[in-house]
Order: structure tokens, then C-alpha cells, then sequence
């Protein structure tokens, strides 16, 4: 069996050294393509491959005509927004993630962005804190409950919104529950958006509901850049010059976004899941996930069913 690692935006050499050892065990071939610029160079490399590796690469149709081979994809991360479920079922290919084996390392990053907005992005300027500020979570997943592990830590209020997650959940989790996306808004200091991107919530963060935030709030952004309606967004920055908009996701239109400086920051990659520890779980647990499939037919995580 040939598993093959596709990504463009590479593991850390830990991490492949982790995955290595379970295709070791499994008597499995570990091929990789790593940092690759063409769809070409993936459509040669997955001809022969059993079982593929991906981060947020693209595995479209055309992807799984080329790979002839395949019977298991798994996208090593959360958000499969990048793999075609209908695509892969077409072609009796198993697509799997591996839910919640980066969030931290994209919940410790919303710290750090935070901070740094609060700091006023390090100006020098006098800023303000994090402790007993309103965090609004718009979705109570992985990683919005990570985000509130920490939160709390910096003595924040930490309040969710999640359509999917029961009010008692959340509240057992020591979370303030509110009951719509428009209330976390309206309450909350601070809004982190963890909503995946799907048909309902692909622009679904306009100017009607940023602009329901209080004076001076901030809103952040580690999910995917397609949640933001990034005209409706753009103008109301324009309206409203005490708020910020930080993200770790690059707006399309980005250099319209720059000129709100001291207001708006964007790391110049996505860095949420890029540590070591996120790429070494991510990327194991993909590994061990297609071993189990392919040695003891286990579907955990099937995302085609
Ligand atoms: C995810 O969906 O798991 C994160 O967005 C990380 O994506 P990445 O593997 O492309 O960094």
C-alpha cells in the first residue's frame, strides 16, 4: 500500500517523521509531495497512490479521476471545505478529518491576535486588556472550546453561540450560552467566528450583524475567509472607525482591508494549525486513521457516508 502526503503548505518535518513511523508499522510505502505550486505535479503523484494525506488542499474530481488507486483521503485538520465529498463517494474513495487535533494550536493563535489588537498592534500606544471583556464565540466546536479554556484563564466572559450545540452544553462547560448569533453580537467586547464554511454561513458575516457590536469591539476571524462578506465588511469599517477586524485568514480583497491601519491585521499566511504539536497530531492521527480503515475497515470520522 502507497500513502502519499500532498501538501503544499508542508507538515514539520516532526510530524512526517511521526507519520513514517505508522506507515513504518503498518508495512506501508510513505511517498510525500510537499510545497507543490501545480495541480499538475498532485494529479501525477496520486496515480498510484492507495491513500492520500492532505492539509487544505484542494482534492476536487479531477483529483480523484488521476488517482485510480484511492481508497482513502483524509484531510489531517477540521475544516474539509477543501475535499469534495460527492467527488470521493463517485469514486468509492473514504474521505475522512481529523476533528479537534489542531485546535489549540488555532485557539492559542486567537490569543495571540488578540493581544495584539488590544495592544494596538504594538504602536507603542496605550492600550487596553483582555481581563473582564465580553468573548463571544460563534460556533462551540473544537476549537471555540479551546478558546474558552484559555479565555477564562484571562479572565474573560466567555459567551457562545452555537445553532448545533445545546444551550445546557455549553453551559456546563462554564460558558454562557446566549440564544442567537445576533445577542453574542450585541453583548459581546470581542467576537472569534468558528463557523465552517458551508452553503448557509458562506458570507454569512455582514455588515447587519458586525454591525450590531458595541463601541470599539473586535472582531476575529480563524475560520475561512468565504464566511466573510468582505464588500458588506469593507463598508462598514468605513462607517465605523472604532472597529477592528482581525484575522488570521487573508481577506481577498486584503489591500482594500490594509488601508483601515491601526484597525485591521492579517497574518500574510494561515497560521492557526502551523506548530509542530498541531502537525504532529493532525498528521499522525491521519495516518493511524487510514491504517484502521484499510487493515480493520474502521470509518470513525467518514465524512461521505
Ligand atoms: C483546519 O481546518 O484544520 C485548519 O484551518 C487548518 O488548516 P491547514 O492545515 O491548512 O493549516
Amino acid at each position: 500500500m502507497k500513502v502519499l502526503v500532498a501538501t503544499s503548505k508542508p507538515f514539520a518535518p516532526v510530524a512526517i517523521e511521526g507519520i513514517k513511523k505508522v506507515t513504518d508499522a503498518a508495512g506501508y510505502e510513505l511517498a510525500l509531495l510537499e510545497k507543490y505550486t501545480d495541480k499538475a505535479e498532485l494529479l501525477s503523484a496520486v496515480s498510484d497512490a492507495d491513500a492520500l494525506i492532505v492539509r487544505s488542499d484542494k482534492v476536487d474530481a479531477e483529483v480523484f479521476d488521476a488517482a485510480k488507486k484511492l481508497k482513502i483521503v483524509v484531510r489531517a485538520g477540521a475544516g474539509f471545505d477543501n475535499l469534495d465529498l460527492d467527488a470521493a463517494s463517485a469514486h468509492h474513495v473514504v474521505a475522512m478529518n481529523t476533528p479537534g487535533q489542531n485546535a489549540n494550536a488555532v485557539a492559542e493563535l486567537v490569543m495571540g491576535l488578540l493581544v495584539y489588537a488590544v495592544r494596538n498592534f504594538y504602536n507603542g500606544k496605550s492600550g487596553s486588556e483582555l481581563m473582564g471583556k465580553k468573548l463571544g464565540l460563534l460556533a462551540y466546536g473544537n476549537v471555540g472550546r479551546n478558546v474558552a479554556r484559555i479565555a477564562k484563564g484571562f479572565g474573560m466572559e466567555v459567551y457562545a453561540f452555537d445553532a448545533f450545540c445545546p444551550a445546557e452544553a455549553i453551559k456546563n462547560t462554564g460558558v454562557t450560552p446566549v440564544s442567537s448569533r445576533d445577542e453574542l453580537f450585541e453583548t459581546c467586547d470581542i467576537v472569534s467566528l468558528h463557523i465552517p464554511a458551508t452553503t448557509e454561513t458562506i458570507k454569512s458575516i455582514n455588515a447587519d450583524v458586525v454591525g450590531k457590536m458595541k463601541k470599539g469591539s473586535i472582531l476575529i476571524n480563524t475560520a475561512r475567509k468565504e464566511v466573510i462578506d468582505e464588500n458588506s465588511l469593507l463598508k462598514l469599517l468605513a462607517e465605523r472607525e472604532d472597529l477592528k477586524y482581525v484575522t488570521d485568514i487573508m481577506p481577498d480583497a486584503n489591500d482594500e482591508f490594509a488601508k483601515f491601519e491601526g484597525r485591521y491585521f492579517s497574518t500574510p499566511k494561515k497560521m492557526g494549525a502551523q506548530t509542530a504539536e498541531a502537525n504532529i497530531n493532525a498528521g499522525v492521527a491521519a495516518a493511524n486513521q487510514i491504517v484502521g480503515y484499510l487493515k480493520d475497515g474502521i470509518t470513525k470520522f467518514q465524512l461521505n457516508k
